[in-house]
């Protein structure tokens, strides 16, 4: 039976600015920045390297000392440290590094190289240990079919001018066979000179034929390492071998811990254009203990190589805490997200996940449930709803009181882009969300920032759910405010609503305690509408059988950023509506107060869940068991450890998950990466 809560008893949040119900109705900027290319990013993470460097002591000693000062054990000056560590150098033979969760006590590095006789080899040192280890990982290569589906998108880009990952001339020569084919193969297609590739390629619904081998991308060897016995709350540095640069992490806190408040970074939409990158240090200035993307990164959009773009555009950030991602429309729709598979290994089968889709993760007082959302069926007792219900189900709410779930399409969106895609999924899932007093839901996709007060079913509950809507990474589509019938938001703004505000940055939910958590969004970019695109006759692309998406039209850019405009100077940016304090600083900040008094469901237990393990620190996975490393165990602390992990097992009869594995007995989880099937 449901437990109603009186909507008088709904100001269960306590807001501690009066940004509150600062509503947008009408905005003066959107944005536009177009997808940059490999040599813009780099020269953006030289001169970011010694901009960070230079301006990173603003945050207090104590938050600085987290993750990256110590290589080797060597203390060193952090400003130095940053910028050496994060000079990303093109003779640098290992890029793209970032680092995951893996099991308990594990971490799943990853890194790209080109060079395929570099070993998969990553040598690691605790900050409190002055011996270093090493770990072996392994090497993979995934192959995709070229797809531009998006086509209309990329060739007219909405934030910028054409900026197709091929011209015209280039994607001609891929499609013409014509030009090392004899005219009997059954590969040979013709190109006259004045053939319109784009025309081409709708014939083949925007992938290049199969038939052509240059119809494929191969990526570069994809380096999966996973380093074991690690800590909680506590810094590592790492190197890659054949790198010249040192990483370093921090782990965030065990399950149960709270020694200090944990902050966990959550964006969405980001892409690889100047705004991306703005949104990605802002990011990095909050210092997230552990960084959750929900959804839409990098709009590769078919070119796989922007995935290798963003993947050295994001380093500094995903390279020194974990990161956890959930896809988004724009990893799907490419060939079913094997990019985003091979590239971004999720803790899915540490979880008990069916799939790559989905995990399930706890730290410090905050439990995390991933799923596919939308693009996964919904219904009850599919994968995803039995996935959500089992772990809803094992949430112990005095370890990790603080249950959120991630996934792309929004449930609560007022802005008429997207309006009422994740309608199926929420008529499916809300309720289960609910009986399990889910906290927080996060999720992108529309382009724009929106969190809603609790709600359930669309009315205001203090027991219901806050959805939070982060959208607004810096991606080269624009802000949502071109889109729907008509554009930009809805109106009036919906009483669930409370704030929403279409421009871009970065989120920051920063759980003190079991009943207090402070969200915040912080406004980085302002874009502007380019004024001139109106004046310009616009073009219909008019293929034969065309995708509905091609029947837009072709505008020049219409939005830009100036690349000023925001927080740092430049024109004044505060939405319409927005009475914040102090507009620049946080555009939306909220306390927010979860009283399982009065919502119970919000302190429910499963009935033989283990007893809190909080006060022994003991990292406990789940449903699993908790494991050890074989590089440790020949330490005392692993031999103890090991007891521990007995005595566990033998007490809770622990069954693995692990279908392959022996049901009777705690066992090694299965190796992360990604084994191609
Ligand atoms: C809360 O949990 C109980 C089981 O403990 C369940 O019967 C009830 O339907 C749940 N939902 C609400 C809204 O109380
Ligand atoms: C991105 O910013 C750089 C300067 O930081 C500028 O030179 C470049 O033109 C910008 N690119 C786009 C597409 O706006
Ligand atoms: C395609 O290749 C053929 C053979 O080399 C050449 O004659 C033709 O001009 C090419 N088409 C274009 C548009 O370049
Ligand atoms: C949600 O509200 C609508 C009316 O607004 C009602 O018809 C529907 O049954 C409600 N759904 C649930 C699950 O309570
Ligand atoms: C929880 O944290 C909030 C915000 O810091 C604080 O006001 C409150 O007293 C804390 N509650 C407990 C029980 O520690
Ligand atoms: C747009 O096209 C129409 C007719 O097709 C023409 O009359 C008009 O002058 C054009 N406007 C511009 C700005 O070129
Ligand atoms: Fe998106
Ligand atoms: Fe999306």
């Amino acid at each position: 039976m449901q437990r109603l809560c009186p909507r008088w008893t709904v100001l269960v949040l306590v807001l501690s600015v009066e940004a509150v119900e600062a509503v947008t109705q009408t905005f003066h900027r959107p944005p536009v920045s177009s997808p940059l290319s490999r040599s813009e990013v780099l020269a953006l993470r030289t001169a970011f390297s010694a901009k960070f460097g230079a301006s990173s002591g603003s945050r207090e000693p104590t938050d600085l000392s987290s993750g990256r000062r110590l290589l080797h054990g060597l203390p060193m000056r952090l400003t130095e440290q940053i910028r050496r560590d994060w000079q990303l150098v093109e003779s640098d033979k290992v890029q793209q590094v970032k680092v995951s969760p893996g099991g308990p006590g594990e971490a799943v590095i990853t890194w790209l190289t080109q060079d395929r006789r570099l070993p998969s080899l990553v040598e690691y040192q605790s900050a409190r240990s002055v011996f270093s280890r090493t770990a072996q990982g392994e090497v993979n290569v995934y192959t995709t079919q070229i797809c531009l589906p998006n086509s209309q998108v990329m060739a007219d880009p909405l934030l910028g001018p054409p900026n197709i990952p091929l011209n015209y001339d280039e994607l001609t020569k891929l499609l013409n066979t014509s030009s090392f084919l004899p005219p009997e193969s059954d590969s040979w297609r013709f190109l006259g000179p004045n053939a319109d590739p784009w025309e081409f390629l709708a014939k083949t619904n925007f992938c290049i034929d199969y038939k052509n081998p240059n119809a494929y991308y191969t990526s570069p060897y994809i380096h999966t390492v996973t380093l074991r016995g690690l800590g909680g709350s506590t810094d590592y540095s790492f190197r890659p071998a054949g790198s010249s640069r040192s990483f370093h992490f921090k782990t965030p806190p065990n399950a149960g811990a709270n020694a200090a408040p944990m902050r966990l970074g959550v964006w969405a939409d980001i892409g690889i254009t100047n705004v991306s990158f703005g949104v990605m240090s802002k990011m990095l200035d909050l210092e997230p203990d552990l960084l959750v993307t929900v959804g839409d990164l990098s709009y590769a959009d078919g070119w796989a190589e922007r995935w290798d773009i963003f993947g050295m555009m994001m380093e500094p950030l995903m390279s020194s805490r974990y990161h956890l991602a959930v896809v988004g429309n724009h990893e799907i729709i490419q060939n079913n997200g094997v990019d985003f598979i091979h590239r971004y290994p999720m803790p899915f089968r540490q979880s008990g996940a069916p799939g790559p889709y989905m995990f399930a993760y706890e730290s410090g007082l905050l439990y995390l449930i991933g799923l596919p959302g939308s693009y996964a069926p919904t219904a009850k007792g599919s994968l995803q709803w039995s996935f959500a219900e089992e772990k809803l189900m094992e949430v112990d709410r005095e370890r990790t009181p603080w249950v959120v779930v991630v996934f792309h399409t929004p449930w609560y969106n007022s802005n008429n882009a997207h309006f009422g895609e994740g309608m199926k999924h929420q008529w499916d899932m809300e309720e289960l969300f609910y009986q399990h007093g889910v906290d927080l839901v996060f999720n992108g996709h529309v382009h724009s920032y929106e969190r809603s007060f609790p709600v359930y079913n669309h009315s205001r509950n203090e027991c219901g759910t806050t959805h939070i809507v982060v959208g607004d990474g810096g991606n080269y589509e624009g802000p949502a405010i071109y889109e729907g019938h008509p554009p930009g938001w809805r109106t009036p703004q919906p009483s669930w609503s409370a704030f929403r505000e279409a421009s871009y940055g970065p989120g920051l939910l920063t759980v003190f305690n079991s009943t207090h958590a402070e969200w915040r969004w912080h406004r980085v970019a302002c874009v502007f509408e380019n004024k001139a695109h109106r004046a310009v006759n616009w073009t219909k692309f008019t293929y034969e059988g065309a995708r509905q998406s091609l029947g837009r039209t072709r505008p020049m850019s219409a939005f830009y950023w100036d690349g000023v405009s925001g927080p740092a100077g430049g024109p004044e940016c505060a939405t319409e509506g927005d009475n914040a304090e102090q507009a620049y600083e946080a555009s939306d900040v909220v306390m927010l107060v979860r009283d399982p008094q009065r919502c119970p469901n919000k302190s429910f237990r499963q009935p033989g869940t283990m007893a809190t393990a909080a006060s022994t620190g003991a990292p406990v996975w789940f449903t699993e068991a908790p494991v050890w490393s074989t590089a440790a165990a020949a330490s005392v602390v692993a031999a103890v450890g090991m007891a521990l992990v007995l005595a566990y097992c033998h007490a809770r009869g622990v069954i693995h998950r692990d279908r392959t594995s022996s049901p009777t007995m705690c066992s090694m989880p299965l190796r992360l990466t990604w084994e191609g099937d």
